[in-house]
C-alpha cells in the first residue's frame, strides 16, 4: 500500500501544507503572510494569528489538489522547530489534533532538515537530480547560515554556522536601512542585477574555522551609508543598484570562502544549497561557477523549494516514517535548534 504523508509547515510567516505519495509530490500549498510588510520584519504575534486563520483552508486545499481524502493519509509530518514558538504551536497542535482524529501517526521534523532534503522532493514528469551521500549543504535563510554535512536523510552534522546574524537577516536589515522594503533578499537581488558589484568595498570578518559572522559587515554598510548620506541626502537613491550589488557580492564572498574551505577539508564534492537565501540569483550562479572550477557536482533546489514550504517537511517526514519513527502526542514545539 502507498505511503501518503501530509506535511505541515508553520515555523515563521508561511503557512504551508503538502501531500506526497511514496516520496512523490502531489501538492504543495503556501499561504505567505503579507501583514508583516508594513513592519519591515516578521511580527511574531501577527504571524501566529495568521497561521490560525490559514491552517484549515491551506490543509484542505493541499488535500483536494492532491486528490487525497483525509482517510487515505498514512501519517502527518509537521515542523517541530526551530522557529517562532507561537507559529510552531499552530502547526504542531493542528497535526496532533488531526492525527488523533484520524488515528494515524504524527512525525516531527526539524525545519532545517527539511531544507537539507529539498533536492529529494520528487515530482511527476521531472528528472530526479539527487546528491549522493555524504554531501555538503550551504543552508542559508533568515534564521540560519550553516555548512552541514549530510550523511544520509536522517543524519547530519553542522560543520560551521553563524556566531551572530544569519545572512538572510543581513539582506533584510540592510534593505530596511536603505529604505528599500521587506523582505530585503529578493529586492537586493533584483536591484543588484543593474549594479556594479566592484564599486563599494565592505569590511569582511575574520572568523576561525568554518563559522560565519554577518553582524560586522552589516555595521560596515550602516556607517558607510550614514556618512555618505550626511554629505549627500540623495546618496542612496543615486547609488542603490551599486550598493546592492556590492553588498550582495561581499555576502556571497563570505559564504563561498568557508564553503570552499569545507569542501577542501572534507574532500566532499557533492554540494547543495538550501534555505530562502538559496533563491539568490547571484549566489546560484556563483556556486555553479565555483563547482565547475573545482570539480563539484552542484545541486540547486527549485526556487519554490528554497523558501519555507511543506513539501520539504513531508519528504523529511517520509524518511522518518519509513525508519519507523513516530512522535508521541505529548510533543511540544521548540524554538531553538539546541533544544531539539
Ligand atoms: O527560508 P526562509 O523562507 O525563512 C526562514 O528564515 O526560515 O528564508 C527567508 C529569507 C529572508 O531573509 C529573505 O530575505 C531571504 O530568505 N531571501 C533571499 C532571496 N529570497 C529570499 N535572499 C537573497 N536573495 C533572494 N532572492
Amino acid at each position: 500500500m502507498a505511503d501518503i504523508i501530509l506535511g505541515i509547515e508553520s515555523s515563521c510567516d508561511d503557512t504551508s501544507a503538502a501531500v506526497i505519495r511514496d516520496g512523490c509530490l502531489l501538492s504543495n500549498v503556501i499561504a505567505s503572510q503579507q501583514v508583516h510588510k508594513d513592519y519591515g520584519g516578521v511580527v511574531p504575534e501577527l504571524a501566529s494569528r495568521s497561521h490560525e486563520l490559514n491552517i484549515v483552508p491551506v490543509v484542505s486545499q493541499a488535500l483536494s489538489k492532491a486528490g487525497v481524502t483525509p482517510g487515505e493519509l498514512t501519517a502527518i509530518a509537521f515542523t517541530r522547530g526551530p522557529g517562532l514558538l507561537g507559529s510552531l504551536l499552530v502547526g504542531t497542535s493542528f497535526a496532533k489534533a488531526m492525527g488523533l482524529a484520524l488515528d494515524i501517526p504524527i512525525v516531527m521534523v526539524n525545519h532545517l532538515q527539511g531544507h537539507l532534503l529539498a533536492n529529494f522532493i520528487r515530482q511527476q514528469g521531472k528528472e530526479v537530480c539527487e546528491p549522493g551521500f555524504p554531501y555538503l549543504c550551504l543552508l542559508v535563510s533568515g534564521g540560519n547560515s550553516q555548512i552541514v554535512r549530510v550523511d544520509d536523510p536522517l543524519h547530519f552534522t553542522i560543520l560551521g554556522q553563524t556566531i551572530d546574524d544569519a545572512v538572510g537577516e543581513a539582506f533584510d536589515k540592510c534593505s530596511k536601512m536603505m529604505g528599500l522594503g521587506y523582505p530585503g533578499g529578493p529586492i537586493i537581488d533584483s536591484l543588484a542585477k543593474q549594479g556594479d558589484s566592484g564599486r563599494f568595498k565592505f569590511a569582511k570578518p575574520h572568523i576561525a574555522g568554518l563559522d560565519y559572522s554577518f553582524s560586522g559587515i552589516k555595521t560596515s554598510l550602516l556607517y558607510f551609508v550614514r556618512d555618505q548620506v550626511a554629505a549627500d541626502p540623495d546618496f542612496i537613491e543615486k547609488n542603490k543598484c551599486d550598493l546592492c550589488a556590492s553588498f550582495q557580492k561581499a555576502l556571497i564572498d563570505i559564504l563561498l570562502d568557508k564553503l570552499i574551505k569545507a569542501a577542501a577539508q572534507t574532500g566532499i564534492k557533492d554540494i547543495c544549497i538550501g534555505g530562502g537565501v538559496s533563491a539568490n540569483s547571484a549566489l546560484r550562479q556563483r556556486i555553479v561557477l565555483e563547482g565547475q572550477k573545482r570539480g563539484w557536482r552542484t545541486f540547486l533546489p527549485e526556487l519554490k523549494f528554497t523558501t519555507d514550504n511543506a513539501a520539504m517537511i513531508a519528504i523529511a517526514g517520509y524518511y522518518h516514517y519509513k525508519a519507523g519513527e513516530q512522535t508521541p502526542l505529548s510533543v511540544a514545539p521548540v524554538s531553538r535548534m539546541s533544544d531539539f
